[in-house]
């Protein structure tokens, strides 16, 4: 098939996304853990960040590779972004001290505010979307977290009585507001300091956190006796990547553990997703990998995410392998790796251009209907990234009608070429080992007005939106 016959087909299969989106009205309970946040959301050029630099003295020698992880003074935030800036990738560094987070509302400042976290991301997506009822845990809701989560009837959370509520009309004013700064910068800007050149290949953002009860994993006793009480479908969980090893993070996770699993007693037919997330502490990501993946249905990861479990696997050489060329060849070994170590029902990657998932062949969730859901997610997630943000029904399918993109096609054509598959690259499904495999090409957006959250969109309407 040439590549044009190639693209009108994979263009024509995004024509169920409507229907699909519609499908998703049925399903009756979602519920959302642990973490929702504020983002504020700071636009950085290569001038300012080149003031900076010289304003704070900062020496950028190395900084390309650095693995500073902690914050200790506003140089580190500054080292971040020029690493983050200068390879186009996305890190989250922690900040333990509140001196660090008041010189970023003085010295940086932020031009708007907006729902963050992956578990607040995705509650505002799917209520969008209409899932009867989306439950978001939240273990704070001041006025200014709760106006993030939008106006929407179906979308709960718990008020300072415990009582279930609509979210954006809670207000618990003792509650501290937990505000994330998400520095985000665009492909092509550059500066140059003490002659070396420093470019950005890849739009992409730096983000600092500082965040004292999702860094504690603080749970609200309300949802965590609610989802024992009533029953749920899907559990989308996420929440663990700001836990530090200095800072209990492994005690933490066992708490989240024993939780957990009382959850997969009183509700046994929730499928629960686990959103992987950038985790920095090498320690508290083993342990997401060892203690959490197992108690999960399906993972969802990016190519960054992916490379980090495989380094904490003990797989370096192909982590190895993969940071050279982060291609879908590359990311489907390590994907094949992970399935066939630790078993879960789904893995869903999501890279630049491709969706890629592997998955048990008795999952309820049968391929075709992922097939769906990866293409519907494809649809949502580009009109995010073309609209800036999704806040009403309509943003949802903004970029329905794009074209496929010939980087994902391409992608696709190699890794059904490498599997000698070619009903993956006609039709996105194949078996291999036993296990089913199915990808997509996805719409890309090419001056994209947002960045943030996209994976955690990606991954929950994949799985959402095919049934
Ligand atoms: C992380 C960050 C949060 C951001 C989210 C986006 O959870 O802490 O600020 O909104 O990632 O995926």
């Amino acid at each position: 098939m040439n590549n044009n016959i190639l693209k009108k087909s994979w263009n024509e299969k995004y024509s169920i996304v409507k229907k699909q989106i519609e499908n998703m009205k049925s399903i009756k309970s979602v519920a959302t853990a642990f973490n929702t946040n504020i983002d504020a959301i700071y636009k950085v050029n290569g001038r300012s960040l080149e003031q900076l630099v010289k304003q704070y003295n900062v020496s950028l020698d190395g900084v390309e590779n650095s693995t500073l992880k902690d914050v200790a003074t506003p140089s580190d935030i500054i080292k971040g972004i020029v690493k983050c800036f200068s390879r186009g990738i996305a890190e989250e560094w922690i900040i333990e001290d509140i001196e660090i987070y008041n010189w970023l509302d003085k010295n940086i400042g932020y031009e708007r505010l907006q729902m963050g976290g992956q578990g607040g991301i995705i509650a505002n997506a799917l209520a969008l979307l209409r899932i009867q009822k989306v439950i978001a845990h939240t273990n704070s809701l001041p006025e200014i977290q709760a106006k993030q989560f939008l106006d929407l009837d179906n979308l709960l959370s718990f008020d300072e009585n415990g009582e279930l509520k609509k979210a954006s009309s809670i207000s618990r004013n003792n509650d501290l507001p937990l505000i994330h700064w998400i520095i985000e910068f665009d492909k092509g800007d550059e500066f140059t300091i003490d002659g070396k050149n420093y470019k950005c290949p890849k739009s992409n953002r730096f983000i600092a956190t500082y965040d004292p009860m999702n860094m504690n994993l603080v749970m609200d006793e309300n949802f965590i006796s609610y989802v024992n009480n009533n029953p749920i479908d899907f559990l989308i969980l996420s929440g663990f990547n700001p836990l530090l090893e200095s800072n209990n993070g492994l005690g933490l996770i066992g708490n989240a553990v024993d939780v957990l699993k009382k959850w997969k007693k009183t509700n046994e037919g929730m499928i629960i997703h686990l959103e992987v997330a950038s985790t920095q502490d090498k320690v508290i990501r083993k342990a997401i990998v060892d203690k959490l993946i197992p108690l999960s249905h399906s993972i969802g990861l990016n190519e960054r995410e992916t490379i980090d479990v495989l380094e904490v696997m003990g797989e370096e050489t192909l982590a190895k392998e993969i940071e050279n060329e982060t291609s879908a060849c590359n990311l489907y070994k390590a994907i094949m790796h992970i399935m066939k170590k630790i078993n879960p029902s789904r893995i869903q990657l999501h890279m630049f251009g491709l969706y890629l998932t592997i998955q048990q062949k008795d999952f309820k969730y049968t391929p075709e209907m992922n097939l769906k859901g990866m293409i519907s997610a494809s649809v949502v997630s580009s009109s995010k990234a073309l609209n800036g943000e999704l806040s009403e029904f309509s943003h949802t399918q903004k970029a329905l009608g794009y074209e496929v993109s010939d980087i994902g096609l391409n992608e696709l054509i190699n890794l059904s070429n490498m599997l000698n598959k070619p009903e993956l690259l006609e039709n996105g499904v194949c078996e291999i080992d036993g296990y089913m495999v199915s990808a997509i090409p996805t719409i890309l957006i090419d001056k994209p007005k947002t960045l943030v959250g996209m994976g955690d969109t990606i991954s929950s309407v994949s799985l959402l939106g095919g049934w």
